[in-house]
């Protein structure tokens, strides 16, 4: 949520910040703000809306220096406006400029008490408390980095902050506590960013900082300091990302995009993780040996959104393949209550981004009662990643559109892996388990049939786009593909829609069924299929639209269906993987028609860091 970038080095910074926040826009887009620090001092330039407003701005008024900080912003305190926007200035003598990602949890504690002392605000942001407060510790002084140190414990909350001032040409200084920040080293340049994102077109070496730990930028030199521990030798890690992987690419969007590389994703999630030999699946990363394994008893998944879909197709493969019970948490819910976990239960956490708020509130909490906690992450190097004592990379390359979707096909692969796994360590047989393992190979190639459909889904999203709300229904493992259809459709379009269990519909939900009200049916062959046609006839007689997905050549449900939306024919276990997709592409044609700003949605964000 939000992005920052900072600069320093021998490169006008402005253009290195702009380029910078266009790549981390997708992470909050309410509005953008820049400062650099030149021959003239500093200069500010910040505007509500897009970055290239902000862009239009700086054309007619340049902002010049060859060091500077700069921010999109997801507004938590205070409307979208100019004054709202980032960089915040601090001391009445603009000493310092600020630009921060996270919530100042006593911030209205603060402010009082720096207006006492004579500080003017100019916003009604949380983050203009710390500019003044590292003015008020800069004095008349020149050591911002000290400044910013001795800052930091008046702050409750969480921060990624990125800081310059006038006094100290050439500085930028970062400061973590809850919220990314990466440092990018170049040649004579250093930049700062909330997401390697922004850093990878000027190099691949990055170090990521901890909590707790504040950083100096020059170009030449960078020097990181824990707050308690003091100096600190940073881990150089390198970014390993495809040139393309966050290019368009000729997609005219990046969910597109993205829908479109998943038969990629599929093999990229099962790459080296197959064992046909044995029927099985291996991790690498998951630190906890077989036998280990085996002794676990309960399996809880704490996730948001999207991930929590995924982790609820894993609870159906896990029971269905393993037999081990599972529940699935809400991880914003999961981490306030008092849920019992014994010692034989293991807890996932899932999220494509590694950073969102309520995630890593879930682990920590597990990991507080002390339980091994393992994470199924996209982001190698996030924050979930490193806290998590093990885990399971999705491997499907940055997703930068708002509504997932490649995510949520390497997490459900990832899952099937997983159900493999651990019913192979239990009674599922040889034969059983290189059957799941083949049927995971026929996907990627289903996945290129259905995109191949597109232009039939096209024709279908023209019928719905006009609807006012639509109902998504699946059963058993198609369930949870529902819940998925039905948030693509409103996050991005939005319509309002709901999933829910196929049978579930007749205990309330028919009541809604009328001709101008989409039924979106997930019903793919399968053992409770005989029920579900029974459960589109009863919205049929209703007069109810209906759209199915269903299993090519399915003659019976497709006579049923105002539009039939086929897909191969395939095992249950690897259905829900390809059912999903016609739902992305008829949720994308529909927001694509009724002209809705596709990657960047209203008041969403990408990563939710705040809680
Ligand atoms: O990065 P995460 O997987 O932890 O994100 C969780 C949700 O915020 C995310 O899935 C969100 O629901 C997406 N907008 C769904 O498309």
């Amino acid at each position: 949520m939000c992005g920052i970038v900072g600069y320093t080095g021998g490169n006008p910074a402005s253009s290195i910040l702009v380029s910078g926040l266009r790549r981390l826009e997708y992470r909050g887009y309410d509005s953008a703000g820049l400062a650099t620090l030149g021959e003239n001092g500093l200069e500010l330039r910040k505007r509500a809306g897009r970055v290239r407003v902000l862009e239009e701005a700086l054309e007619a008024n340049p902002a010049r220096g060859t060091c500077g900080i700069s921010h999109t912003r997801w507004a938590t305190h205070g409307p979208a406006t100019d004054a709202n926007a980032h960089p915040h200035l601090g001391g009445n003598a603009r000493a310092v400029a600020v630009v921060h990602n996270g919530v100042i949890e006593n911030y209205a504690a603060l402010r009082s008490e720096l207006t006492a002392q004579g500080y003017a605000f100019a916003s009604q942001t949380d983050t203009e408390v710390i500019a003044h407060l590292i003015a008020r510790e800069l004095g008349e002084g020149d050591d911002l980095y000290e400044a910013v140190q001795r800052s930091l414990p008046y702050l409750e909350g969480t921060y990624g902050l990125a800081v310059v001032s006038p006094r100290c040409p050439g500085q930028v200084i970062g400061a973590r506590f809850g919220s990314p920040l990466v440092v990018g080293l170049g040649e004579d340049e250093h930049l700062l960013a909330s997401d390697a994102l922004a850093i990878a077109p000027h190099t691949a070496n990055v170090a990521y900082l901890q909590d707790g730990e504040v950083v100096r930028l020059t170009p030449g030199k960078f020097e990181i300091r824990h707050q308690e521990h003091g100096p600190i030798t940073p881990r150089i890690d390198r970014l390993d990302w495809k040139p393309d992987a966050v290019e368009l690419g000729g997609h005219a969007h990046y969910m597109l995009k993205e829908i479109r590389e998943q038969p990629d994703t599929v093999m990229d999630a099962c790459r080296g993780r197959i064992r046909r030999a044995e029927g099985t699946a291996i991790f690498g990363g998951l630190n906890m040996s077989p036998r280990q394994l085996r002794r676990v008893r309960r399996v809880v998944f704490a996730a948001c959104g999207t991930s929590w879909h995924a982790a609820l197709v894993g609870e159906y493969l896990i029971e269905r393949l393993a037999h081990l019970p599972v529940e699935v948490e809400y991880a914003s819910e999961f981490r306030y209550r008092n849920a019992p976990l014994d010692d034989r239960t293991l807890v996932f956490v899932l999220s494509q981004s590694g950073e969102t708020a309520d995630t890593l509130g879930a682990l920590r909490e597990a990991k507080r009662q002390g339980h091994p906690t393992l994470a199924i992450v996209n982001t190698v190097g996030s924050t979930i990643a490193r806290e998590a004592d093990g885990g399971i990379y999705l491997h499907c390359g940055p997703e930068v559109g708002v509504a997932s979707t490649k995510a949520f096909t390497a997490q459900v692969t990832v899952m099937t892996l997983l159900a493999l796994y651990l019913g192979r360590l239990r009674h599922l047989s040889f034969t059983d388990g290189l059957a799941v393992a083949d049927a995971l190979a026929e996907v990627p190639s289903a996945l290129t049939s259905v995109l191949a459909t597109e232009p039939a889904i096209e024709a279908a999203a023209h019928r719905i786009a006009s609807a006012r709300s639509a109902l998504f229904m699946g059963r058993d493992l198609h369930f949870p593909v529902a819940l998925e259809g039905a948030l693509k459709l409103k996050e991005i379009s939005y319509i309002h829609a709901e999933g829910y269990p196929t049978a579930e519909m007749k205990h309330g939900p028919i009541a809604l069924v009328d001709s101008e009200t989409p039924c979106i049916f997930v019903a793919p062959r399968g053992s409770l299929h005989g029920k579900t046609l029974g459960n589109v006839e009863e919205v049929k007689a209703r007069h109810g639209m209906i759209i199915s997905v269903g299993t090519e050549g399915d003659e019976s449900l497709a006579s049923l269906s105002d539009v039939f939306l086929p897909i191969p024919d395939l095992p249950e276990v690897v259905q829900p993987l390809v059912a999903v997709v016609p739902l992305q592409l008829l949720a994308y044609h529909v927001a694509r028609i009724r002209g809705c700003d596709i990657d960047k949605p209203r008041n969403l964000a990408k990563s939710v860091t705040v809680e």
